[in-house]
């Protein structure tokens, strides 16, 4: 017999009982019950249920008085936790003694019973687990500050003496068995230093399912601790990892179990990132020293069941931390605890999401400017699902590429976070939940054709680059380590490209922002898959290629969004592609037809539905991205940020109108008539160029008292009768009744067109002098001209360009007859045309009134009209003017925001020098594509006039909308203009940028040529 067993208690029943007597003055029932090393009773009385302890006789007595402290103290600061409060003995002690029939002087102790039933002996529920981790963190936190010198002792069961298991691993008979915790006794080497830097306290130490009690009527409910043998102060992360290691016995997903108590823990007693990171070897090596100490007993004594109580689950428990990826078991448990899942993760994501507009694209246009589609491995029943699957992968590309061909896609996605069926063999079985399943895509899968070429979005070091040749693995597989400024490092994955990559990059290379990655591999090298590449980011960067797991448990989704994030934002695919929302496209139509004016028009066949604006793009409602080179009303960018803080800002301060005074309206007077020459001084203020039309026309009539027009052929100027009237575009078409008397309409001065014997250099006079004929004839009827207006580019007239000296002479000859001239700079002004201003400028005059509007508030409904001080004295007759919304403080922030944005980012430069690049490169398309009569421009302001012949310059009206369709299909938007709808209209905004400009320039390319093979 050793030591232990002679002075392990051994009372009788009787013998107890007349103890109980004596000492406590209770008479009641008594039990045994099962210790390992004392000898406890359960003692039932009237006055409640008690424990009876006889402890140890080798218990140095240190060790009672620490328990007896212990107790004390918790019973002190946490008097309603649910464990074993002391009863004192009738003489007040803590402790009683008793002398055994061997004569051994045993100390004795009478507890409260704690009620429950053993957490062993449950389900151990998940919210039993998370109580259990708050019942621990509790404890230990009424434990802060408590010390004893009994809690000083050396014990194999201190987490930080783990390493003597190594001393007891020749009692391991298996050699695997042995090489399996020389693994675990390695990784704890490693962190070892570690604990002495830690948080350290007295703790229970033995959280073991036996020690935790549950509610038997709600076992989701701890209801108590108990045994308080091995309490010691040790690192805190020990009673988390020493529970957990017991929670995760026998348990499917141990460190889902382990997770759970660490939530609880940390919500009552917030752990340390530092703690969390050691607790996947912390548990390990607690299920070490249990198998070697189990072992080592073993050797010692005869096979005694209790002390081997564990050691069968503790060793499966083992192998299964074993072949689990330790940083995935890490950062579930980090993730449990409200940490990032890996360090940097959140920064990582939030960086991509901040930075998105920076990334250099992933193909070789922006992703979102693809026409898309979901690849269908999210539908099990799908035939291309079953034929990947059944690992035909030709099969399965087949089907796509007809799906595509059909609905004139040309991306397939398959998004993060689908769960697939096609994830069928072995290498998907879950190493963490067992009977489970990988099922979750954690990559972002791009299909296109083998040999797609794809580029790094942002400036990357190789860090390997590898032949999986396994069936259905990576095939060729690159990793990428980016780590752009303001932004912790991370990890992107290039799955299923060609072999060609082998040749051409290795570790170590650098390669900026754009560089070529590699080409999406055919099924013969990218691992048996219909061409696609998996992209994928990992923000733990220790993590290998072949260690980045591409398809995830679901229950873990949210721990692998942070340490495997979706790369979306990464490879420029537009959330709305997966978060399709509002009104199907037929029922928008539908309704539309039946609650709006009939007579709205809605652009191509096809129309669009149009989600979201950002910078030069427009975003559909399926997440394609569309190059916005047609709307010219937002100006400096769609939804700019300045505009909409200035917006904002200003409608949740004051929104009134000109009866009051305000600061805005004044500031914004001052700014725009200074961008003006110096006559037009007065500004007046309304809500749509109509309007400012309008507007006009009343000063004008002020002025002279006359109410006839001289118009420019082919023009718009707003949409009100009156406006209609001037418009020969409305009056001469479908609908319009002709010219009023009143209006006299001069021909377009295109000099495109003009007479091939004019000169040149005469085109303006000569067609100045069809106005010189208008006047003529109203003058001889005894008229006089009342005003001229024109666009100072007429765009509506297909984007003409008046000739040199034009607007000089008319606004001579019109000034001469007494009418005043009106520039409408509603479509061309605020810069675009990059040289000036103002358009009217690159003539050299000076308007009596000028009109703006759509630029003017990138997209808010503002509009403007300014004149001379000679006007305004004019209209200022006595009768007021007031109109409700123009001029209100909002709309005068906005147009301030605009003005700043223009000026701060000379956006008059960019347009220029945006202009020239695309005139140099329409002028040398011009000279391969025989259809493109004429290339004008100036500034951002283009026209491309198609003509069937260049000589007879008959016009390509066809080709042009075939042109205008086939960009539109290309993710490209621009419109068709002039009397034959002949012209290609481009008003790209003024913060198109060269690649802006070259994304445009190559899909014209494409189109063109596809249109001139289509139409011949
Ligand atoms: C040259 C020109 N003037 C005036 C207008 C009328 O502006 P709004 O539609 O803002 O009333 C337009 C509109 O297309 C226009 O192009």
């Amino acid at each position: 017999m050793n030591d232990m067993l002679t002075t392990t208690p051994d009372f009788s029943i009787e013998a107890a009982a007349a103890l109980l007597r004596e000492h406590y003055g209770l008479t009641g029932t008594l039990s045994p019950l099962a210790s390992e090393r004392d000898q406890n009773f359960k003692v039932e009385t009237p006055e409640g249920i008690f424990i009876l302890k006889f402890v140890n006789a080798a218990e140095p007595e240190v060790e009672s008085d620490f328990q007896t402290a212990l107790l004390a103290h918790v019973g002190a600061h946490a008097g309603d936790l649910p464990i074993p409060h002391i009863r004192p003995t009738l003489a007040g002690a803590s402790l009683a003694r008793a002398t055994s029939l061997a004569g051994v002087s045993h100390r004795v102790r009478l507890v409260s019973w704690v009620h429950g039933q053993p957490l062993a002996e449950t389900q151990r529920s998940d919210a039993a687990l998370v109580s259990l981790g708050r019942m621990l963190g509790r404890f230990d936190a009424a434990l802060k500050g408590f010390m004893h010198p009994g809690a000083l002792r050396d014990l194999d069961w201190d987490i930080r003496k783990a390493g003597r298991s190594a001393d007891r691993l020749h009692h391991v008979t298996a050699s695997e068995d042995r090489a399996l915790l020389e693994r675990f006794l390695a990784r704890f080497s490693a962190i070892e230093p570690r604990l002495a830097t830690l948080r350290a306290a007295v703790i229970h130490n033995d959280a073991n399912d036996w020690n935790v009690l549950v509610d038997a009527a709600d076992p989701d409910r701890v209801s108590g601790l108990i045994d308080f043998g091995d309490a010691l102060h040790a690192p805190l992360i020990a009673e988390v990892a020493i529970a957990a290691a017991y929670a995760g016995l026998d348990h499917t997903d141990p460190i889902g179990a382990a997770a759970a108590i660490a939530r609880g823990f940390h919500a009552e007693y917030p752990l340390l990132e530092e703690e969390v990171d050691l607790l996947y070897d912390l548990i390990a090596i607690r299920l070490v020293t249990s198998v070697t100490i189990s072992a080592s007993r073993r050797a010692h004594t005869d096979d005694n069941p209790y002390l081997a109580i564990s050691e069968r689950p503790a060793w499966t428990l083992l192998r299964k931390l074993d072949r689990m990826n330790p940083r995935f078991a890490t950062a579930i448990l980090r993730k449990a605890c409200g940490f990032e899942a890996a360090p940097g993760a959140r920064a990582v994501i939030d960086w991509l999401a901040a930075n998105r507009k920076t990334l250099a694209p992933l193909l070789e246009r922006p992703a979102a400017t693809y026409p898309a589609a979901l690849v269908p491995y999210g539908d099990p029943a799908h035939p291309m699902t079953v034929r990947s699957a059944a690992e035909q992968p030709d099969a399965a590309q087949a089907i796509w590429e007809e799906y595509c061909h059909k609905n004139g896609v040309t991306l397939g996605i398959g998004p993060w976070g689908e769960e697939r069926t096609v994830y069928a063999g072995e290498m998907f079985v879950s190493r963490f939940i067992e009977g489970t399943r990988r099922t979750h895509h954690l990559g972002l899968d791009l299909f296109m054709a083998a040999g797609t070429k794809v580029f790094t979005p942002l400036a990357a070091t190789v860090v390997s680059v590898e032949i999986e040749k396994d069936p259905l693995g990576y095939g060729c597989l690159i990793a990428l380590r980016h780590e752009p400024e303001g932004c912790p490092p991370f990890i992107s994955l290039w799955g299923h490209l060609a072999h060609e990559a082998m040749g051409r990059l290795k570790a170590g290379d650098r390669l900026d922002a754009g560089a070529l990655v590699g080409e999406m591999g055919a099924p013969s090298e990218n691992g048996g898959w219909a061409p696609h590449l998996h992209l994928q980011l990992s923000t733990d960067t220790d993590l290998s290629a072949t260690e980045i797991l591409g398809v995830g448990e679901p229950r873990y989704l949210d721990v692998w969004a942070e340490l495997l994030p979706d790369a979306r934002t990464f490879g420029g695919i537009a959330r709305e592609f997966y978060e399709r929302e509002g009104r199907s496209h037929e029922e928008i139509v539908k309704m539309r037809r039946e609650l709006l004016l009939p007579n709205l028009s809605i652009s191509y066949d096809k129309p669009i539905k149009f989600v979201r604006g950002e910078g030069v793009w427009l975003i559909d409602d399926g997440g394609r991205a569309y190059l916005d080179c047609f709307n010219n009303v937002c100006h400096i960018g769609h939804a700019h940020p300045a505009v909409v803080e200035a917006m904002a800002k200003q409608a949740g301060t004051l929104n009134t109108n000109t009866r009051y005074l305000h600061d805005n309206i004044v500031a914004y007077a001052e700014r725009l008539t200074a961008t003006l020459p110096k006559e037009l001084t007065v500004a007046g203020f309304v809500n749509s160029g109509s309007e400012a039309n309008s507007l006009a026309l009343r000063m004008m009539r002020a002025h002279t008292g006359r109410e006839n027009a001289i118009t420019l052929d082919w023009s718009y100027h707003g949409t009100t009768q009156e406006l209609i009237d001037i418009s020969p575009y409305k009056f001469r078409r479908k609908g319009g009744k002709g010219p009023k008397p009143h209006v006299h309409v001069a021909p377009v001065p295109d000099s495109y067109r003009a007479p091939a014997d004019w000169p040149p250099e005469e085109h303006g006079r000569r067609f100045a002098e069809s106005v010189a004929e208008l006047i003529a004839a109203m003058q001889a009827k005894g008229e006089d001209p009342g005003f001229f207006i024109a666009e100072s580019i007429p765009s509506v007239a297909g984007q003409v360009f008046l000739p040199e000296g034009y607007l000089k002479e008319v606004y001579r000859l019109v000034r001469e007859a007494g009418g005043v001239c009106i520039a409408d700079e509603v479509q061309v002004g605020f810069g675009r045309v990059g040289s000036h201003w103002w358009a009217f400028e690159t003539q050299g005059v000076v308007p009596d009134i000028v009109t703006m509007g759509k630029p003017i508030g990138d997209g808010h409904p503002m509009a403007a009209v300014v004149t001379t001080r000679e006007v305004t004295d004019s209209f200022d007759n006595g009768m007021e003017y007031f109109n409700t919304f123009g001029g209100n403080p909002v709309s005068c922030a906005i147009g301030l925001a605009v003005l700043d944005v223009i000026e701060s980012q000379d956006l008059r430069g960019n347009a220029l020098a945006m202009g020239n690049y695309l005139m140099d490169a329409f002028r040398d398309m011009q000279t391969r594509h025989e259809v493109i009569g004429d290339v004008r421009g100036l500034g951002l302001f283009l026209g491309i006039e198609l003509v069937t012949d260049r000589k007879s310059k008959a016009p390509a009206t066809e080709f042009a909308r075939a042109v205008s369709n086939g960009a539109r299909r290309r993710g490209v938007l621009m419109g068709t203009e002039g009397p034959h709808d002949n012209v290609l209209k481009m008003r790209p905004p003024m913060i198109f940028s060269k690649r802006d400009a070259d994304h445009l320039i190559a899909v014209l390319e494409e189109t063109f040529a596809d249109v001139a093979r289509t139409l011949g």
